[in-house]
């Protein structure tokens, strides 16, 4: 389960920093994906002292396990800003979009980081989908995106239409972080890897953190603290009440014969993402697909039906790599940056960018640095943690809230009332007083609690992924209940 990016990454070897017992700095940021290393640079940039604490490794998360693609177009994203918050708004999240994207290329031209020049599609599969296809068309209009309608493309998959956006781009995430991590050295920033935040709390003004690393318990103290965790871990805003985690898959194929070579991302479902990446000496075909929200499937046969699709269309295209990755959309569809409460301006978080944070990620970065340096952007307002656009998210955050709260009862009983073997593999079984996950990987057996350490829910097996998954905002954890990534600040405790 590497990902093609994760997979070709040569690790910079000088930056292996470890924490001493107590350690202070001017901003700490927590996270060390797209978000908190562009944060991070821009900020040791302007002469501040940065510490970055990362749980794993850089990009282990969701930056290392994307497709890449660095586009304005975003699927069928602009079609849900649109209507709810109107064309002013939404040329705001496009224009924080765009200086991302173009603050993105020039760093990468400057720095060597390579780039394809590609145009992206959001296409129909059948005629079924093609008003869907047009719907984005006049909401990427009314953004003030230059998108055309073209109706056909040199495909070998079915293609019944769809809209162009010009000259886009794709990356390779892991050559962005490495090229982020040089730079941060070389300005005096710090990265730690293998630190996980356990704690955060305020002291005489400041930040204080507790982080878990390699060298034991440490206490951080910090002026700022930046929250780019993916879902913010922490609940003082309960962010995770108006996010709903999602997971997707992806694949790369070995494919004789000529590579499709725009980018393109089908209107309706079962979801195609489509794009070639650099590879070694040649080139792979990147597939995406498969989404579901975490801890509530196990895509096995989706997965299946995935990879016939791509034999289908690509004869004799072979499987090199798999891997998949979780993002989080937010209940209005807009991402949220900026003070983890209304008025606190110690700690900021960024997150919510429904699989769009290759852009998302960078505008982020743009505005947390300035916030933190004294500047402000006029396109932040698309971008506010806090704000009254969020009030056309109500009614999508109680059905959300509804089923958080269906699938915490669902977890807790179905133990009690499910029929049939009670020891299969990913199983949690027992009463309520005694629950018990147990799934045997690789032949080793394992045991531990099912109660997810953030507020309870009871995690379910997917076989895809081969990890405990929270269906209630996505913590996710290994067999042996070690914690991979969520809010959670802990894994699961070992069964009694
Ligand atoms: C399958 C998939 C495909 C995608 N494809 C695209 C695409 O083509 N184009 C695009 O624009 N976007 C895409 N995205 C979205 C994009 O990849 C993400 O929005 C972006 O990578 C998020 O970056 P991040 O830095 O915010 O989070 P992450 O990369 O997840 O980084 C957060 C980091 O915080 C660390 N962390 C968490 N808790 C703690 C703690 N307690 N202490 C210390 N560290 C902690 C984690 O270990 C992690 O490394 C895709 C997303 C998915 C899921
Ligand atoms: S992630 Fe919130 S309860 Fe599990």
């Amino acid at each position: 389960m590497t990902s093609i990016w994760l997979a070709d990454h040569e690790r910079p070897t000088d930056q292996t920093n470890h924490l001493q017992q107590s350690e202070s700095a001017d901003v700490v940021i927590v996270g060390a994906g797209i978000t908190g290393l562009t944060t991070a640079v821009l900020l040791a940039r302007a002469g501040k002292d940065v510490l970055v604490l990362e749980a794993r490794t850089a990009g282990a998360v969701t930056t290392g396990n994307t497709t890449g693609k660095v586009s304005l177009l975003q699927g069928s994203t602009l079609r849900q800003i649109v209507p709810r918050h109107g064309a002013g708004l939404a040329r705001d999240y496009v224009q924080g979009n765009r200086e991302a994207q173009d603050w993105l290329l020039r760093y990468c031209e400057t720095n060597d980081v390579p780039v394809q020049r590609e145009d992206d599609h959001l296409y129909a599969q059948s005629a079924k989908e093609v008003p869907s296809a047009r719907a984005v068309q006049a909401a990427a209009r009314r953004a003030g995106l230059e998108v055309e309608w073209v109706d056909d493309a040199d495909v070998p998959f079915p293609f019944h239409g769809g809209v162009r956006l010009r000259q886009q781009a794709q990356i390779n995430s892991m050559h962005l972080l490495a090229s982020y991590i040089k730079e941060l050295a070389d300005r005096g920033g710090r990265l730690v890897e293998g630190a996980r935040v356990q704690k955060l709390r305020y002291q005489q003004g400041r930040v204080r953190l507790t982080v878990k690393s390699g060298t034991g318990e440490s206490e951080v103290d910090a002026q700022r603290c930046v929250l780019a965790t993916g879902m913010p871990i922490f609940d003082r805003g309960g962010f995770f009440a108006r996010l709903k985690p999602s997971r997707s898959y992806c694949m790369a194929f070995e494919v004789p014969g000529q590579i499709t070579r725009p980018m393109f991302i089908s209107a309706g479902s079962p979801t195609r993402s489509v794009r070639y990446a650099p590879y070694g000496d040649g080139e792979r075909l990147v597939i995406g697909g498969a989404s579901h929200v975490v801890g509530r499937k196990s895509p096995v046969s989706e997965l299946e039906e995935l990879t016939a699709w791509t034999r289908q269309h690509f004869p004799g295209a072979v499987m090199t790599h798999q891997w998949s990755a979780q993002d989080y959309s937010p209940v209005d569809h807009l991402p949220y940056v900026g003070p983890i409460l209304p008025g606190d301006e110690k700690t900021l978080v960024a997150t919510g960018f429904q699989k769009w944070g290759m852009t998302n990620g960078i505008a982020a970065g743009l505005l947390l640095s300035a916030r933190i340096l004294g500047g402000r952007m006029d396109w932040g307002r698309a971008f506010s943690a806090w704000s009254p656009h969020e009030v056309s998210g109500i009614p999508t955050a109680i059905q959300a809230n509804l089923e958080v709260g269906y699938h915490m009862a669902k977890g807790w009983l179905e133990p009690i009332v499910r029929r049939g073997p009670s020891g299969a593999d990913g199983a949690v079984t027992g009463p309520p007083w005694h629950l018990q996950a147990r799934c045997s990987v690789d032949g080793v057996e394992h045991r531990v609690s099912p109660v997810c350490p953030h507020l309870g829910g009871i995690v379910n097996w997917n076989d895809a992924t081969k990890a405990w998954e929270c269906p209630l905002h996505g913590s996710r954890f290994a067999p042996d209940g070690t914690l991979l990534e969520g809010p959670a600040v802990h894994g699961l405790s070992a069964s009694s």
